[in-house]
């Protein structure tokens, strides 16, 4: 490291979901690392040892780090200024109305411009608007000698302490130092290095969340086709997949939500200018399902004078990440249709709305598996279940 820095790495959003474990990967590897956020209450949940949300794997090398004294934590942006590289990961959601920011990661590293110093390497890891880095490019003033790189997270949450030391990296910049120093930084973690041109790698990110959007979507709606015709989609699943590779990746029906598949299929949709057919058509699909599951109930059950239960609020199974979750839209729909609606989840310890299990079971007329955790397998459900996940073994059928 260069004399005049303290820390090898800043990690700016170094509290969320993406940053933190990040930040915990680099600092298990030796280097100084500090988590920069504007969290306080996350930031104090991490000095003191915790993650401030569920990911398996990244406690014991928390204390570790902070034990030995290579990972700290900070409110303060002066320690921006202290830091070799500067690595940028704050959210990029899109709005109620479906609309990117295009200025999330630029407004963020707006606000750090009078911290940055000659030698730095800024690298922005969000998953950003195509046109960011070159809008990032224009606001650094090239006298201070700050180098730019674009290297996306391509990680699944709750996943991410095995993934970031396994997956491909990719790297970005339109100048070959700061695509020399980015690799050599990622290569601590990543087995591969990929290096591509600053649009390249801001597509090849969205492409990746959008080709998986688009694939839940077309067993969604194969499954919303099978089960109007009385056919258990899983069945047929099961069948086209047994030792046939083609089908291999063919993914089971299920609620396609998170704070990432959807924002960034509408940030490639924007791009396009609405003419991203199939990513408006996988939206239509995948944020369809749970108005689709309420139409097939009250086709069989007279919902209106029902108790409906909902095993599972996090956005997937062993999570306790509720953005964009698409149980909470199936319990506004229900909560319109039914008589009265209650729900439960064993992760989610933010929404006070929430009962327990028992009661769930106890006072329920209907249930329905929202997020397919892993205990709701064996539990026993004394009413009819809607499982459109077969997470049961009981089929799809509704
Ligand atoms: N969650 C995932 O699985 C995942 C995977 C790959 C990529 N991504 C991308 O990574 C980015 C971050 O996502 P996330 O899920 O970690 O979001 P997050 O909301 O969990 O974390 C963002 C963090 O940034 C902090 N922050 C916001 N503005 C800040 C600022 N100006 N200065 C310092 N800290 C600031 C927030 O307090 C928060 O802790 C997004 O672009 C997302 O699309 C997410």
């Amino acid at each position: 490291m260069a004399e005049k820095f303290e820390y090898n790495v800043c990690v700016v959003g170094g509290a969320g979901h993406v940053g933190f474990p990040l930040a915990v990967a680099l600092a298990s590897r030796g280097l100084k690392v500090a988590i920069y956020d504007i969290d306080g209450a996350a930031i104090e949940r991490i000095s003191s040892g915790r993650a401030p949300f569920l990911e398996p794997g990244v406690e014991g090398p928390l204390r570790d780090a902070l034990a030995v004294g290579v990972l700290t934590t900070h409110v303060d942006p002066e320690v921006i200024g202290n830091s070799e590289n500067v690595i940028v990961v704050v959210g990029t959601p899109v709005d109620q109305y479906m609309s990117p920011d295009p200025e999330a990661v630029p407004r963020a590293v707006g606000s750090m411009l009078g911290h940055l110093r000659p030698g730095q390497l800024l690298i922005l890891r969000s998953t950003v608007f195509p046109g960011v880095t070159r809008r990032v490019e224009r606001l650094l003033d090239p006298s201070v000698g700050v180098d730019l790189a674009f290297c996306p997270e391509r990680i699944a949450e709750g996943h991410a302490m095995t993934e970031l030391f396994t997956l491909p990296q990719l790297v970005a910049s339109r100048s070959e130092r700061a695509r020399e120093r980015a690799s050599r930084l990622f290569s601590e973690l990543a087995p591969i290095i990929i290096e591509l041109e600053p649009e390249e790698a801001e597509l090849a990110k969205l492409f990746t969340n959008s080709w998986r959007y688009i694939k839940f979507a077309a067993a969604n709606q194969f499954f919303m086709t099978a089960n109007d015709l009385g056919v258990d989609f899983t069945r047929i699943r099961d069948a086209m997949m047994l030792d046939y590779p083609r089908a291999a990746d063919f993914p089971a029906a299920g609620f396609a939500a998170g704070p990432c598949l959807f924002k960034d299929t509408m940030q490639l949709a924007s791009v396009t200018g609405g003419t991203f057919a199939l990513g408006h058509s996988a939206m239509l699909v995948n944020e369809g399902l749970p108005d689709y599951i309420v139409r097939r109930m009250e086709s069989t059950y007279d919902l209106n004078n029902m108790t409906v239960g909902i095993l599972g609020m996090a956005f997937k199974a062993e999570s306790d990440d509720r953005r964009s979750s698409l149980s909470y839209r199936l319990k506004r729909v229900l909560g319109f249709r039914a008589g009265r609606v209650i729900a439960t989840d064993p992760y989610v310890n933010d929404d006070p709305d929430l009962v327990s299990l028992e009661m769930v079971l106890e006072q329920s007329d209907i249930v329905v598996i929202g997020a397919p955790h892993n205990m709701y397998r064996a539990v026993q459900v004394d009413c009819p279940i809607v499982d459109i996940w077969d997470l049961r073994g009981g089929g799809t059928l509704i």
